[in-house]
């Protein structure tokens, strides 16, 4: 997949990637290093992936460090920006693309936790960091995104309320992101081939990739996906603030 973020053009640029160990945040992490920004990996628990892309960054001439937080602790993510304030001095973009609530063993509530309070806790503890001109993206689902109008899977139904309710949560931030000069941006896409989510909800509905490649056209891959992403940071705020990622039809009601 080819980058949409020019060599160069975030020259003097500060990114953070929430969970870009691997997957989609990864590959986001990696376009924005490419595109010149000296880039924050952050992991949960796996350190050594984060280093290991750290290392892949700087191979390539980037420059990246690795900060471990998990989102639901506050203590945590106060440490991650506390890092952030002293590694870069501030940041130019905040990508929330880190989520869950389909792991098993966690509170019956930690969906909404992680994806609702989490997100708009991290975005509060980020704004004195983020000066007039910084943009943040949030990445979310289609399933999510039109939750409302459209039916999901049952095993992602508290994934997609969540991140909705998580949605509107930063929505409503917004006018306080204009008075600073901070843009917003979310990012929806279609169910993502090779993901672990697509690959869970799969085994769980046979067929389901399928039919949803069928009914859309065409699945976007992870580094497909990623390239919207990395694009959604940088290109023009698009309209009603929301840039959508392959076909929307089957989904308005
Ligand atoms: N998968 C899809 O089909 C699809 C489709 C459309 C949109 N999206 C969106 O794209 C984004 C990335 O999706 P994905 O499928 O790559 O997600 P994922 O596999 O579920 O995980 C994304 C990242 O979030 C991190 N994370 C989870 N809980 C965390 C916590 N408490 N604190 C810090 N980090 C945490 C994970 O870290 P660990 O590695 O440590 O677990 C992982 O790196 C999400 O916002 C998702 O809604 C996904």
């Amino acid at each position: 997949m080819s980058n949409p973020v020019q060599p160069g053009s975030l020259t003097g640029k500060r990114a953070l990637v929430t969970g870009s160990s691997r997957g989609i945040g990864a590959d986001t992490v990696s376009y924005l290093a490419e595109g010149g920004a000296r880039v924050v990996v952050n992991y949960r628990n796996k350190e050594a992936r984060a280093l290991k892309l750290v290392a892949a960054i700087e191979a390539k001439g980037g420059s990246a460090i690795a900060v471990g937080a998990d989102l639901t602790d506050e203590s945590s993510v106060t440490e991650l920006f506390d890092t952030i304030a002293a590694e870069f001095g501030g940041l130019d973009i905040l990508v929330m693309n880190a989520s869950g609530g389909m792991e098993s063993g966690m509170a019956e509530d930690y969906a909404m936790q992680l994806n609702r309070d989490a997100q708009v806790k991290l975005l509060t503890a980020a704004l004195p960091l983020l000066a007039p001109g910084a943009r943040v993206v949030f990445v979310t689902s289609h399933q999510a995104h039109f939750i409302h109008t459209a039916e999901t899977m049952p095993e992602y139904l508290q994934v997609a309320l969540s991140k909705r309710a998580g949605e509107d949560a930063l929505r409503a931030m917004v006018p306080e992101l204009t008075q600073k000069g901070i843009e917003f941006v979310v990012v929806s896409g279609d169910m993502i081939e090779g993901t672990i989510t697509a690959t869970l909800l799969e085994r769980a509905n046979p067929g389901a990739i399928g039919q949803r490649k069928e009914a859309a056209g065409r699945l976007y891959n992870v580094s497909e996906f990623a390239a919207e992403v990395a694009a959604a940071a940088v290109e023009p705020v698009p309209e009603d603030n929301t840039r959508y990622v392959g076909d929307v039809s089957g989904f308005l009601a």
